[in-house]
């Protein structure tokens, strides 16, 4: 049984104080839900989102994380600085990473093997462009996401992976895939982690969409078999509209 997971992506949104705000409004509004809600800060957010969040079921993720133990590596934060704050999750290999911090295939997987040799579940994410999926190339495209990310992670800690699908023509752009668009490429990776590993792991493995998802259409989204969850940018920097979506 797999419960969905909502999380929300700040990218570079958010202040201290902006983010102590946020989440009083946020924790207000919460009912709790039969998902699990979290949300994905900027690093210099994730300690006053742990407190706040404390004693909720709302969890914090990171946006990235480096691969290795420590080291000269300017600018980075390792898997051990994010444990000690209390976070829950991090996504890894996001599209902007790729286009923006030449995050490849190889650097994911090495970040999702030092993330998972610990306690943060990552979320991966993978995701075509306008011309992948104009030319056909879309399935053969993420299947070597997945390939390249995956490659060499043992089953029992694929269970633990959340996987993003993001088609990067639907990031911030309000063109949303269609409910079918996602569908049927959230049951490709599914097929594909069947191919990869086996029914029983594929089955356990909570996979988002995300792309312009808003209060208007998350329902929708929601209500696909193979969409387990949804990654939210621009509809999760409101609480009310973040809200709404956790709450479809
Ligand atoms: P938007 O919801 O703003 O399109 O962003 C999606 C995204 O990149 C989440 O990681």
């Amino acid at each position: 049984m797999r419960i969905p997971l909502i999380a929300g992506n700040w990218k570079m949104f958010k202040t201290k104080s902006e983010a102590i705000a946020f989440a009083e409004e946020f924790k207000a509004l919460y009912k709790g839900t039969d998902v699990q809600a979290a949300i994905c800060a900027p690093f210099t957010d994730l300690d006053v989102l742990v407190e706040a969040f404390r004693g909720t079921a709302i969890g914090v993720g990171a946006q990235n994380v480096h691969f290795e133990d420590e080291g000269a590596f300017t600018g980075e934060i390792s898997v051990k600085m994010l444990e000690e704050i209390g976070v829950d999750f991090c996504i890894v290999g996001h599209s902007e990473r790729r286009q923006y911090f030449a995050e490849t295939d190889e650097t994911v997987n090495l970040k999702l093997k030092k993330l998972l040799s610990g306690s943060i579940r990552p979320i991966m994410c993978v995701g075509e462009s306008l011309e992948q999926r104009d030319s056909g190339a879309l399935f053969d495209f993420v299947k070597s996401q997945l390939e390249g990310g995956l490659a060499g992670i043992a089953p029992e800690y694929m269970k633990k992976i959340v996987v993003a699908y993001e088609p990067i023509w639907a990031i911030g752009t309000g063109r949303t895939a269609s409910p079918e668009q996602a569908e049927e490429m959230c049951a490709f990776i599914r097929k594909t982690l069947i191919e990869m590993y086996d029914e029983a792991v594929a089955d356990e493995v909570i996979i988002q969409y995300g792309g312009s998802v808003k209060p208007a259409n998350a329902t929708e989204i929601m209500n696909q078999d193979e969409i387990d969850g949804a990654l939210v940018g621009g509809a999760s920097l409101k609480a009310s509209d973040f809200m709404n979506i956790v709450d479809f």
